[in-house]
């Protein structure tokens, strides 16, 4: 889905004046200097280019354009590890305040939050330098370059259509076609939610349930006695949905803010044949449905400002899904009705939200739990023990807290 606002770039290439639509995921503005570079460029060249906020327009071969892609990623983590090598030797000459060795002193809880934020903030200068490899798509989002794949389909489910009658060309990083490739593969071939039995397809940006061990925390569940209609809020996929309908709610009302969720969750719900599974784009709550006997939602987990449009199903800035859910739960939910809210606890190992906070949450809404589901993540972050991230990481619970009125 593109941005309505159309963006444009320009470079000069044989004596002339070119301009093509920008394209970007990732919300980078259109770059201001664009060089061409090709297979005489060296990784060292594109580097530096790269670092110093000059964006490259490959005229090479596709493929090598990967191997430039792959060489640059490898001289940022090169420098990535010499930064902390200094940083570490910096701490380590340190007169110590304590007893503390440079290491421990360096991981003391206090540190997580400003750790968590440094690692967001080194990937979104990762991203930013990988960004800056580009190519340019015809109107049909065909790639003229030697041994180009066919990227069309991909490109035009994951962006949509270009404007044909315009004739216009777009540019667009390296990084965000492949993450058209990577989601038309994924749409493609489908998540097996194993302990559903189904398979789950999801577009391009939107949540794919890749880490589903909630599912189960939802199979678990008794449902209410009362239960023939159910919300999801912000259903992604539409896989809480699913769950519901297979779990015999008579109708389950979607909403979403995606369009492109929206669209994904209906093809889904029509590949299942689920008839009484209704879809409404809505900022949370539906409009013009029945009170709610059971009312789930699986909100973005982490309190932090999403840094493009592809994070809005990981980072809730400020809680606030969280907290429009909950203030808004009492007004849609029937009488003896429940809510079933999926929410993970690294937010409160990374201390960006405390329990107690999170208790209070619930007892403003005028919600008190009637009882919570744990499972462990299986993934394998929470196994990586080179993360900087790993003691919280490792520590994390998904929970499914049952709340009702108080
Ligand atoms: C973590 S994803 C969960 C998706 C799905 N329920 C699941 O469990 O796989 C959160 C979803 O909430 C949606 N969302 C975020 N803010 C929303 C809002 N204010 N109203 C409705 N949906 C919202 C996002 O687009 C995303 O699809």
């Amino acid at each position: 889905m593109l941005a309505t606002q159309k963006q444009y770039v320009q470079w000069f290439e044989n004596e002339t004046l070119r301009h093509a639509r920008w394209l970007s995921e990732s919300n980078h503005l259109p770059p201001a200097r664009i060089v061409l570079v090709d297979d005489k460029t060296t990784a060292d060249e594109a580097y530096r280019l790269a670092c110093e906020g000059t964006s490259l327009l490959w005229r090479g071969d596709f493929h090598n354009a990967k191997q430039l892609l792959q060489a640059l990623k490898r001289r940022i983590e090169r420098t990535n590890e010499r930064s902390e090598q200094r940083k570490i030797k910096k701490a380590a000459n340190k007169p110590a305040k304590s007893n503390k060795t440079a290491a421990e002193s360096s991981e003391t809880p206090k540190d997580i939050p400003n750790l968590f934020h440094q690692q967001r903030q080194i990937q979104a200068q990762r991203s930013r330098i990988l960004s800056r490899l580009l190519l340019e798509l015809d109107t049909d989002y065909v790639s003229h370059l030697r041994r180009a794949p066919d990227v069309s389909t991909a490109c035009t489910a994951a962006f949509g259509q270009l404007d044909k009658a315009a004739d216009e060309s777009c540019v667009l990083s390296f990084r965000d076609l492949q993450g058209a490739l990577g989601a038309a593969q994924w749409r493609e071939k489908g998540v097996s939610i194993e302990s559903l039995g189904v398979s789950i397809y999801p577009h391009y940006g939107v949540f794919a349930p890749t880490r589903h061990e909630y599912v189960q925390l939802l199979l678990d569940a008794p449902l209410p006695t009362v239960n023939n209609v159910a919300y999801d809020i912000g259903t992604g996929t539409g896989l809480l949905a699913i769950i519901l309908a297979q779990r015999g709610v008579k109708q389950v009302v979607a909403t979403d803010l995606n369009p492109r969720a929206l669209a994904c969750a209906s093809e889904n719900f029509t590949r299942l044949e689920l008839a009484n599974v209704q879809l409404q784009q809505a900022d949370l709550y539906p409009t013009d449905a029945p009170l709610a006997n059971l009312i789930v939602c699986n909100p973005p987990w982490l309190p932090a400002k999403p840094s493009s449009s592809l994070e809005y199903a990981v980072y809730d800035a400020n809680s606030t899904m969280l907290l429009g859910f909950l203030q808004g739960a009492k007004q849609h939910l029937a009488e003896q009705g429940e809510i079933w809210l999926i929410l993970s606890d690294l937010a409160e190992h990374l201390q960006l939200r405390t329990r107690e906070e999170l208790l209070d949450w619930f007892a403003n809404a005028g919600l008190a739990v009637k009882y919570r589901l744990d499972t462990k993540p299986k993934h394998g972050r929470s196994q990586d023990d080179t993360d900087p991230l790993f003691a919280a990481r490792s520590a994390e619970v998904t929970s499914l807290w049952c709340l009702q009125r108080v």
